[in-house]
């Protein structure tokens, strides 16, 4: 543990414990909640060549410099979740008891297929949310959020209620499965109060365009972007491209920014009312995947260099479509069509706070960063400079 290298600066409360603020949401999340005041815990893995509290470091000091301001250092707790009691020491422990009155739950495992419950997405998602549940309950945490998703409906159609949840549907991959049994386990551990977050698919930051993971629409903007790089000029016709990937252009599609879904995170945390509820942080306007194709093919036609055909990397078409056919169930859960995910408990407490549009200009933006980062390939800048 840090606490004693970096004490908090300000002194507003018992700190919220963190999983997972290293990611996009989170890292989000960490911006609003320090910038709201709130001391901050951050429960961090290292990774293979920095300690959890060098990765900190590098994050805050990312938003200092987006956001030209000092701000103050969180605790940092070295954990990993797939470790019982998230594999934290007896004295973080106990510097958990004494100091956390909250913990947000947030970590998790994006990968979509995992037949093995041994390992991902089951592990983090699963038995790590047990792990994490368990710290808290060890340490005397009384109040539990937790990072869900919308798609925890699986495959139902029609409307979806923030209450819903086992309904008996079924799902569209392993990644949902296990988020639904993650949000089962939550909701029954017992504490005071259980606050559910499900996000649809979060894009980039609706302002710089920025991102650090490329699901969603960012898996159609890369494939668009790969037929116009490695294939072949005009195969990147944005009906086209549905046409490959099976997809109805009347169907409709839930993003959301991610800033907007830290904001209306952060504002629920400070928010008592909000306690015990579950939130759909959905986008009111589902895009339509005509909207989604036309605006993939704009961005890979201005922003891509198209393949020139004596590159040595480019590939015959053949190839491409059977690479694709492997990845086919992966885009199509991505883009079938979603049910009307109602959202009255989040108007309630976040009418106030208006998701974005997701207009052209702003989708724009953030494929313009995605090609030009080359997908996470190529460092990314501050969102500042991303403008
Ligand atoms: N992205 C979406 O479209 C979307 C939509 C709906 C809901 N959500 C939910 O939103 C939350 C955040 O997702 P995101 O998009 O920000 O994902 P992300 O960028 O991939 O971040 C995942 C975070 O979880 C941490 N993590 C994963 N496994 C861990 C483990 N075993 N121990 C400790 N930390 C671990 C990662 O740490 P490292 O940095 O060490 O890898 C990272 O900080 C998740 O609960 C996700 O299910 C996401």
């Amino acid at each position: 543990m840090n606490a004693a290298a970096s004490p908090p600066a300000s002194d507003t409360g018992p700190f919220v414990a963190i999983t997972g603020g290293t990611g996009l949401l989170g890292s989000y999340l960490v911006r609003d909640l320090l910038l709201a005041g709130r001391n901050l815990a951050l429960i961090v893995r290292r990774d293979r060549k920095k300690s959890a509290a060098t990765r900190v470091e590098a994050l805050v000091r990312h938003w200092e410099d987006a956001l030209e301001t000092a701000l103050p250092r969180p605790v940092v707790l070295e954990g990993d979740l797939t470790e019982p009691l998230c594999g934290l020491t007896a004295e973080d422990r106990h510097w958990m008891h004494w100091n956390c009155g909250e913990l947000l739950n947030n970590a998790a495992s994006l990968s979509f297929r995992g037949s093995d419950r041994a390992a991902e997405p089951w592990l983090t998602n699963v038995t790590g949310t047990r792990h994490a549940l368990a710290l808290a309950r060890e340490v005397g945490i009384e109040h539990v959020h937790h990072v869900s998703t919308a798609y925890v409906c699986g495959l139902r159609s029609g409307t979806v209620a923030e209450d819903d949840l086992d309904v008996g549907q079924a799902f569209g991959n392993d990644y949902e499965t296990s988020k639904c049994e993650a949000e089962k386990m939550v909701r029954a551990a017992g504490f005071a109060s259980t606050t559910v977050y499900r996000p649809s698919i979060i894009v980039g930051d609706s302002q710089t365009g920025y991102t650090s993971t490329y699901h969603g629409f960012f898996a159609g903007l890369r494939l668009g972007h790969t037929l116009l790089t490695r294939v072949v000029k005009g195969s990147t016709s944005g009906p086209a491209l549905l046409a490959l990937l099976g997809v109805n252009q009347a169907d409709h599609k839930n993003f959301v920014p991610v800033d907007w879904v830290a904001e209306v995170i952060a504002h629920a945390v400070q928010t008592p009312a909000a306690r015990g509820r579950t939130f759909h942080l959905t986008h009111p306007d589902p895009l339509s995947m005509h909207t989604v194709g036309r605006v993939i093919q704009e961005a890979v036609e201005t922003f891509s260099v198209g393949a020139s055909p004596d590159d040595p990397d480019l590939c015959d078409e053949q190839w491409f479509a059977d690479n694709l056919r492997s990845q086919l169930d992966v885009y199509q859960s991505y883009f079938r069509n979603d049910p009307v995910f109602d959202r009255r408990h989040t108007d309630a407490i976040a009418g106030h706070i208006p998701c974005p549009p997701l207009d052209d200009a702003t989708l724009l933006r953030m494929s313009h960063f995605a090609i030009e980062t080359d997908f996470g390939r190529r460092p990314a800048r501050t969102p500042a400079s991303t403008t």
